[in-house]
């Protein structure tokens, strides 16, 4: 059978970063995201008889080596679940163009998961789903289910997986994605999480993690933006301070980076309330409420130098399409 899945990117509010079992991937801290809407990734998997190997191709993009093994690896996990001996072949289009500083692991492990599983008679639990996203990574279980998400860290591979907190029509708040630039960061974020430990800084981030997710669970709760946007910069900065302090140290902001966060800290003072929160790159994502998102974008136009600009509020999870892929 062929199936086809159309798969989130999520932005963290709080971050992954560590893992407790690198196999596994078993995180350090609970972390805590929403689904975006303009961000995603198609997949479309097929398993045949016929075929002698697994093809992997990416539609507008050329897969590495590396990646491609690593897909290859999970699909070899899903046929360990189903007995199936066949080999398969797998397309996947991101629509976000390769080299804007976003990562597609999250959302093409996610899609790759359902389409897979799918495709080989495999019907999972939205719980089992996300255990399987995060074997083949880590923010990819965050992907599975709608709207606002919680992955608990959990103890062991049945225990660490993904679940909404509440739909996407909850709250409408938007993510404006500021793309600086379109090269690749040199340090993958599988790197970075094994580097973390070499940190001085990482038991102190560590240590505040359950106040913090506790602490935006309840900004959620109430619908309180102020108090969201005041944790999640928060996270954002402590996420950032252990990366810079790893040894060797992972610098990835660029000054641009810097100049919006200023900016953004500058419009909060002039009223216009936005929070920033960066993912391991310098793309820098502000968090507003809906009926801000087009100021928030002008202001970033005014800014210059910017790449591209991506205006997201929240999305379901990863679903099922009937548009294949071939
Ligand atoms: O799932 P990974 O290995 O790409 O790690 C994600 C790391 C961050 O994006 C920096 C934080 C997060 O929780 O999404």
């Amino acid at each position: 059978m062929k199936a086809t899945a159309k798969a989130p990117a999520n932005i963290a509010f709080i971050k992954y970063w560590g893992k407790k079992d690198e196999k596994l991937r078993l995180p350090l801290n609970n972390s805590i995201s929403m689904n975006l809407d303009r961000i995603f990734s198609l997949t479309t998997v097929e398993f045949l008889p016929e075929f002698t190997e697994d093809k992997v191709e990416m539609i507008g993009e050329k897969i590495e080596d590396k990646e491609a093994c690593r897909i290859k690896e999970h699909l070899d996990r899903i046929r360990g679940l189903t007995g199936i001996k066949f080999k398969a072949r797998v397309v996947s289009k991101n629509n976000f163009p390769k080299g804007t500083g976003i990562a597609s692991s999250a959302s093409g492990f996610a899609a790759l998961s359902l389409a897979a599983t799918k495709a080989a008679g495999l019907d999972l639990t939205e719980k089992d789903l996300s255990i399987l996203a995060r074997l083949g990574s880590g923010s990819a279980c965050r992907s599975i289910p709608d709207g606002f998400v919680e992955w608990i860290k959990g103890h062991s591979n049945e225990t660490s997986f993904a679940y909404s907190l509440y739909p996407p029509s909850y709250w409408k708040i938007a993510d404006v994605v500021a793309i600086v630039t379109k090269t690749e960061k040199k340090v993958p974020s599988s790197e970075g999480h094994s580097r973390a430990e070499s940190s001085p800084f990482l038991k102190v981030r560590i240590m505040s993690m359950e106040k913090k997710v506790r602490a935006v669970k309840k900004a959620l709760e109430g619908r309180d933006f102020t108090r969201l946007g005041v944790i999640i910069e928060e996270d954002a900065l402590s996420l950032h301070t252990v990366m810079m302090t790893s040894r060797p140290p992972i610098l990835y902001w660029l000054p641009k980076t810097m100049e919006i966060i200023l900016a953004v800290q500058q419009w909060r003072q002039e009223g216009l309330e936005s929070y920033f929160t960066i993912d391991a790159g310098p793309t820098v994502h502000l968090l507003c409420l809906s009926d801000n998102k087009d100021k928030v974008t002008q202001k970033l136009k005014k800014l210059g130098g910017i790449e591209d600009i991506i205006i997201n509020e929240p999305a379901k999870g990863t679903h099922l399409i009937n548009k294949h892929l071939f």
